[in-house]
């Protein structure tokens, strides 16, 4: 199908923001198409993580609009969007828990995410599996397993569109391209909408487009 005739999953119109008084975003305007694959490459600080909080419904902007699938508050876009952080948040609590973060999610549905991350012999190994507390464990997990835990998080969530930001930055060379190789598996064949912040184009090599960040705007 022509690309153009695809669904609009989200329509950002002339969105501006600023910390305070210092402008970061301007005047962005951005159509993605149902499983388009974009990239988003740009200096360090130049705004690339405050975009995709806004396009996560994290951030409100200051001036501009943001339509995802017909939702335009921060709280409603939010249902349609997942986040994946340079570091993952793991919280106090079970495996299964901060994969669930309070849905109702199977435990079967999780362990299929599990294995598609590469986590589901490790987990299987721990004393109580899946219902293992993560408090008493988050300083010996690895930092591959706790970003692979985060994709998991991101890919229970089901939802259409998945933002990346730097997810393997904090990473080592191997373990990022483990993990990368653990999101391809998950989204391979999906029509999963990706945006993906990196400083690595190789990571974007079949992506639809990339898309560059400079002073406050992006250019294709
Ligand atoms: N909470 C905040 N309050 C004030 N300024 C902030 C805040 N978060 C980020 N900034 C500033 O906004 C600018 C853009 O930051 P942002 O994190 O979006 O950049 P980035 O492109 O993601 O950088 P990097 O590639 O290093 O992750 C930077 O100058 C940063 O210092
Ligand atoms: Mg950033």
């Amino acid at each position: 199908m022509c690309n153009d005739k695809k669904q609009i999953i989200a329509d950002l119109s002339n969105i501006s923001f600023s910390y305070d008084s210092k402008p970061i975003l301007q005047d962005i305007s951005l159509t993605i198409r149902s499983g388009e694959r974009i990239g988003i490459v740009g200096e360090s600080g130049c705004g690339k993580s405050t975009f995709l909080k806004i396009l996560a419904g994290l951030l409100p902007p200051s001036s501009g609009t943001i339509n995802i699938l017909g939702d335009s508050t921060p709280s409603d876009i939010r249902k349609h969007v997942s986040i994946v952080m340079q570091s993952a948040m793991l919280l106090p609590m079970t495996i299964y828990e901060n994969i669930t973060l309070g849905h109702d999610y199977s435990e079967d549905s999780v362990r299929k995410v599990l294995e598609q991350v590469n986590l589901l012999d490790w987990v299987d190994s721990l004393p109580e599996g899946i219902n293992t507390y993560l408090g008493d464990r988050a300083d010996e997990l690895s930092g591959g397993q706790a970003q692979r835990l985060a994709i998991a998080r991101a890919m229970c969530k089901d939802a259409p569109l998945l933002l990346l930001d730097e997810p393997t930055a904090s990473l080592d060379a191997f373990t990022a391209a483990s993990v990368m190789a653990s999101l391809e598996a998950c989204t391979e064949g999906q029509n999963i909408t990706i945006v993906h912040v990196t400083h690595q184009v190789e990571y974007l090599k079949d992506y639809d487009r990339i898309l560059r960040m400079e002073g406050g705007k992006l250019y294709v």
